[in-house]
């Protein structure tokens, strides 16, 4: 293949580049990774691991909170956040020494700093001064929150996400700006754990991004859950009050108020290139991202970005699909990135997963589609679960059958989309997704049973409209 000796440095040590590094050592790269952080990057320190640990345990929480006061009359003592902390940080502690022994075991020299770029050949780090040559760099600097410019916006008890998952009390009441997935999963957090919390988004729907019907139905768990909602608001100014802070906001033509312990500010990542001096290199940004194209070249020869400093979708898995695709390009294997089939997941309860196109999306794109949808309250699985909140929904294109799209709002909807995902990418069609044999009873068969309807051959559902009451609880 022609790579002997031929050296590539990877700058940051997070989902895009510790896959890149070790991918590239596969190759027969002599890979040096430079990270400043902790290896793991956002997604192991203050990103999917710790939120979706503490979303685990705030559930555990909620439902021995709620099993007790159904019981014999006990109460529940508070829960104890510090004992979550201390197995956030141990299994935090224990994935990253995992990563370091990966990346150990394949030969990639791990060095501990900040790189900032001289020139598009040279790297320095600049605690220890070391200079690296390179013919090829790879940029996976990863994101930081986005700040809100708003009066107010830099008082104590305002937070963002990083902040957020180091609490050491839980606040008595949480006002939330920004009703994107950190927005909900935090929301979720903070409920389960007692908060009063109140999610204020600027635009008219959660997870805006989503179908309608999506929003809608995460929305109505949300508030059966007693979190408040507040939709086409605007934030005005945050202010300190004798017992805590106020969030002032418009709403219709109308200020309002809520009154909370700490305010959470989730309005969106931007990328972190602050340090890397990527003008020194020739790197051309574009909206604060660096530009790439599909093979995830930056346009200066040798030199890859990939995942949240190139902007798009900032996930861990759509990172990791373009570390490994600039880590082969750099060894010379040419390798274009395919984002057709990468799952959108918020793990709120329920949860909700979607991949490739949407509805709208769709109808736009397609015109003619056919939509198939199965409500959770007809599974077998989700009643013996007491969970029949949601439905499934497969998008298709009308003539062929072609699955566009997916989503599931629902009971380990992120393990289902995974067989989504896979008839995306395939360009499977709904009769493909119908005709698999799935277990029984499992949450899964609401997939097949979407993908049923959409063929015209449902089985587990009556045969009458789609949008009448089947959906009227599952929405
Ligand atoms: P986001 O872009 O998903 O949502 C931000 C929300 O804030 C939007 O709905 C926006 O309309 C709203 N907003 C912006 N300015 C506002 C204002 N002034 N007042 C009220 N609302 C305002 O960003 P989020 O939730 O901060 O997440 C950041 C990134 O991290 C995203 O790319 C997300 O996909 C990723 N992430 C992924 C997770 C997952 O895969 N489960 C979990 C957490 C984050």
């Amino acid at each position: 293949m022609g790579t002997e000796g031929k050296r590539v440095v990877v700058i940051g040590g997070g989902p895009g580049g510790y896959p890149a590094a070790i991918r590239a050592a596969q190759l027969g790269l002599d890979v040096v990774l430079i990270d400043r952080g902790g290896l793991g990057g956002t997604c192991l320190h203050r990103g999917c691991i710790p939120t979706k640990l503490l979303l685990k345990e705030t559930v555990d929480y909620r439902k021995a909170a709620t099993f007790t006061s159904a019981g014999a009359g006990h109460s529940m003592p508070p829960p104890d956040v510090d004992g979550m902390m201390r197995r956030k940080a141990q299994v935090v502690d224990q994935l990253g020494r995992g990563t370091l022994g990966l990346l150990r075991k394949n030969g990639v020299r791990v060095v501990a700093g900040t790189a900032s770029f001289l020139d598009p050949s040279r790297i320095l780090v600049l605690e220890t001064s070391e200079i690296f040559d390179s013919s090829a760099f790879i940029v996976a600097t990863g994101s930081a929150p986005a700040r809100l410019p708003v009066e107010g916006g830099d008082l104590p008890g305002v937070v963002d996400s990083d902040a957020a998952l180091s609490i050491e009390r839980v606040p008595r009441s949480v006002a939330i700006i920004g009703g994107g997935v950190i927005g909900v999963e935090f929301a979720q957090m903070f409920r389960n754990l007692g908060s009063a919390v109140t999610i204020v988004e600027m635009l008219p729907r959660l997870l805006a991004s989503e179908d309608d019907d999506v929003s809608v139905a995460l929305r109505g768990a949300l508030e059966s859950s007693g979190i408040a909602v507040r939709t086409g608001a605007t934030v005005e100014r945050i202010v300190m009050t004798p017992t805590g802070l106020r969030l002032e906001f418009r709403e219709g033509g109308a200020v309002r108020r809520v009154d909370a312990g700490i305010v959470l500010v989730a309005v969106g990542r931007k990328p972190a290139l602050e340090s890397l001096s990527p003008g020194k290199a020739g790197l051309f940004l574009e909206n604060g991202a660096v530009r790439v194209n599909a093979r995830m070249e930056t346009g200066v020869p040798g030199v890859y970005a990939v995942g949240d400093a190139v902007g798009g979708l900032m996930l861990a898995h759509k990172a990791t699909m373009e570390g490994e695709c600039a880590a082969q390009n750099a060894a010379g294997v040419p390798t274009v990135a395919s984002y057709a089939a990468i799952p959108r997941v918020a793990y709120t309860d329920p949860e909700v997963a979607c991949v490739g196109l949407t509805e709208a999306e769709a109808r736009e794109r397609h015109g003619d589609v056919r939509i198939g949808k199965f409500p959770f309250s007809m599974s077998g699985r989700a009643v013996l679960e007491g969970v029949t909140h949601g439905f499934a929904k497969v998008i298709a294109e009308g003539e062929t059958g072609c699955v566009l799209g997916a989503a599931i709002v629902g009971c380990q909807a992120a393990q289902a989309i995974g067989e989504a995902s896979l008839a995306v990418r395939l360009e499977a069609t709904v009769g493909d997704l119908a005709d698999l044999v799935h277990p029984h009873p499992t949450f899964s068969e609401a997939l097949r049973e979407a993908a049923l309807d959409a063929d015209g051959r449902a089985v587990h559902m009556p045969p009458m409209s789609k949008s009448g009451a089947v959906f009227a609880a599952g929405r």
